[in-house]
């Protein structure tokens, strides 16, 4: 994956959902799988849900901010439409979890003190930092949802982690397109300290949410280890791709829109 600019953003948001069926969620047979997976998977994805609602009102602001510095025009906070596709896709992922919780017989959840944590925490060092937290959670999600797809016997739960497998890794992308220009006019011991100081924020991240979805990912026969494998290597491939250099395909990007429908989950 290339770097993009602001331009190339527009167009991906606008066209790389192609071919996506989502479930008919009218008229769908139960979830086959057993009753104490059901409810480990539908309290799991209900955190992740209530992480991915919200307005997005604090990058909107950053944007606004940042659009006024002649310098951002070539990142992605110079194209405010590509910021406004970028949240309306988090919107959906929402949307999308949502029914995925009930169609587990599960429930959304109004708060979560991991969700509490993580909302405090993009506030504290200002809105830089903000988006920093933001990319872990991204990252983590790549992680998180491509597990799910691969492991879970489910497919109607395949398809929806696919599908927001596939959109995380556009929005890693969307990301390190931002951290990339930034890190242009920085000295190259700058570089090193703010990658020092990232991945110690990744690896905090990276415990709480082992923690808080350990059992349900270990009831789905993933172990720790192998969450920490991925993530790590999820972490690292962002981190050398922020020289901008071409990389080998991501998880999220090994999973064909052919196969997304193929399970039988689409309308
Ligand atoms: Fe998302
Ligand atoms: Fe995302």
């Amino acid at each position: 994956m290339k770097i993009k600019k602001p331009g190339d953003w527009v167009r991906h948001f606008e066209t790389h959902g192609g071919g996506w069926k989502e479930p008919d969620w009218t008229d769908l047979p139960p979830s086959l799988l057993d009753v104490e997976k059901r409810i480990l998977l539908a309290n799991s994805l209900a955190i992740f849900q209530l992480g991915e609602s919200g307005g997005g009102t604090r990058l909107r602001r950053f944007v606004r901010r940042t659009l006024e510095q002649a310098d951002h025009r070539d990142d992605y906070l110079g194209d405010q439409h590509a910021v406004d596709l970028f949240l309306a896709e988090e919107n959906e992922h929402a949307r999308l979890l949502a029914e995925l919780v009930g169609y587990l017989g599960g429930q959304l959840r109004q708060k979560h003190w991991m969700n509490g944590l993580f909302r405090k925490t993009r506030t504290l060092l200002g809105l830089e930092f903000n988006l920093q937290v933001l990319l872990t959670a991204e990252l983590i999600a790549e992680v998180y949802y491509g597990l799910l797809y691969q492991r879970v016997p489910d497919p109607v739960i395949r398809t929806v982690c696919g599908r927001i497998v596939r959109d995380e890794v556009g929005h890693i992308g969307f990301h390190r397109s931002f951290f990339h220009w930034r890190q242009r006019t920085q000295l190259p011991g700058a570089t090193v300290i703010w990658s020092l100081q990232f991945q110690f924020l990744f690896l905090v991240a990276e415990t709480l949410v082992w923690r808080t979805h350990g059992a349900c990912l270990g009831a789905f026969g993933i172990e720790r280890s192998l969450f920490v494998h991925r993530a790590r290597a999820v972490c690292r491939r962002f981190l050398e791709g922020l020289d901008g250099q071409s990389l080998a395909p991501e998880i999220g990007e090994q999973i064909p829109n052919p196969v997304l429908v193929e399970n039988g989950a689409g309308r």
